[in-house]
């Protein structure tokens, strides 16, 4: 039973990049939700399970390459070149049903999956501890959009730098997911201060078998690599969000996705004066201010090194008030900036009083 999938555009002639099918249960019988994903809104439309087969049938192939399909026991990821050839790979997947059979759960890591257990998310029945179901919300959400971006990346190797990796959930997922996807072309380094993380995860990483998974101490800023295809951060603590981005604009990472942490360093930089002078009077306004500033700055500043960006809400609130991610796509082969494109990010900072982003300097001083 397919239990949810994701098909991937490949035409130039239709705005929505990828469709997300999940089945629902309505009072007509069973119905599939398509959610139409486009660059920067989703719609969503209901379809009978006949309906959706038909429509199926003429996208693929001619709208779309890829088909994703998660279903209990089994995945299987299609690709077509449009014409004569389409493969079809298969991969294990233990995915837990609950209840009746309209009952299964859609999940891209399932509680069923065994890392999970080593890193003390589920207990020993195979339930998510009480006090890691936000995180486990959150990785899962991370992993739908993570699967997304990575989309667009070609070849049989895929290299994930995850910065400031902590305890690791999301850098075990990410590497369980990729594993299956494209199998031994999958590797994944957790880039971590704190010692005892990395000594920890490391021995966790050796015992679920994940020889490409792998943990290195040190900062963000120090360390040095050449090239990885995607760099991640969740919630990297504030500036060292944009050491993550940094680095990735840097290497010409394909993918850069970051869900931010604390914003101080541009609250503390800013100070508006005239009309944006309002935003000071209220600590909160202030605040929230200095964040959608932070944050709109590092999308400007990525759009400026050739990278195509979005900023949305990736879970809801209640797993997390810290829910908003950047995701960026490298749409340039150049890691140069683009000249003269400064100007959208001099203007917000004249218009807000700030004296300094952390990411922009440190771009200013290298580049
Ligand atoms: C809030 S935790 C998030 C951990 C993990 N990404 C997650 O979401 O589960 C932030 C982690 O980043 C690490 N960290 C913060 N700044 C860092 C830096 N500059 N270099 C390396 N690690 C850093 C911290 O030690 C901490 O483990």
């Amino acid at each position: 039973m397919t239990i949810s999938s994701v098909v991937r555009n490949i035409s130039e002639n239709i705005e929505y990049k990828s469709v997300a099918i999940r089945p629902f249960d309505s009072k007509k019988g069973r119905m599939l939700s398509w959610v139409y994903r486009y660059e920067r809104k989703e719609v969503t439309q209901n379809y009978t399970l006949e309906e959706s087969v038909r429509l199926l049938d003429k996208m693929i192939g001619t709208q779309f390459s890829q088909a994703d399909m998660y279903c209990v026991g089994k995945d299987y990821f299609l690709k077509t070149d449009g014409k004569e050839k389409l493969t079809v790979k298969e991969s294990m997947a233990e995915r837990e049903v609950t209840g009746r059979h309209d009952k299964v759960k859609t999940r891209m890591v399932e509680a069923s999956a065994a890392f999970l257990y080593l890193l003390e998310v589920t207990s020993a029945d195979g339930h998510v501890r009480k006090d890691k179901k936000d995180k486990f919300i959150q990785i899962n959400k991370f992993l739908e959009f993570f699967s997304a971006a990575v989309q667009s990346l070609s070849g049989p190797e895929i290299s994930v730098l995850d910065m400031g990796s902590g305890k690791g959930y999301l850098t075990f997922a990410i590497y369980d997911f990729l594993q299956k996807k494209i199998g031994a072309g999958a590797r994944v380094t957790g880039v971590e201060f704190r010692p005892d993380m990395v000594a920890l995860c490391n021995s966790l990483a050796e015992k679920a078998g994940f020889s490409k998974l792998n943990f290195v101490q040190g900062t963000i800023e120090g360390y040095d690599f050449a090239k990885s295809d995607v760099v991640i951060a969740l919630h990297a603590c504030d500036t060292a969000t944009d050491e993550a981005l940094y680095k990735g604009i840097r290497a010409g990472a394909r993918v850069i996705m970051v869900s931010p942490c604390c914003h101080k360093q541009v609250r503390r930089a800013m100070h508006p004066s005239g009309l944006a002078a309002a935003f000071s009077r209220h600590g909160i306004i202030e605040e929230r201010t200095a964040e959608m500033l932070t944050d709109l700055i590092r999308a400007a500043i990525l759009e400026i090194y050739g990278y195509q960006t979005q900023i949305f809400e990736f879970v809801n609130s209640e797993h997390t008030p810290k829910n908003l991610m950047i995701t960026a796509i490298k749409k340039r082969d150049s890691v140069a900036a683009l000249p003269g494109s400064w100007r959208p990010v001099e203007e917000l900072k004249t218009f807000y009083g700030l004296e300094y982003h952390h990411l922009e300097r440190m771009l200013a001083e290298t580049f």
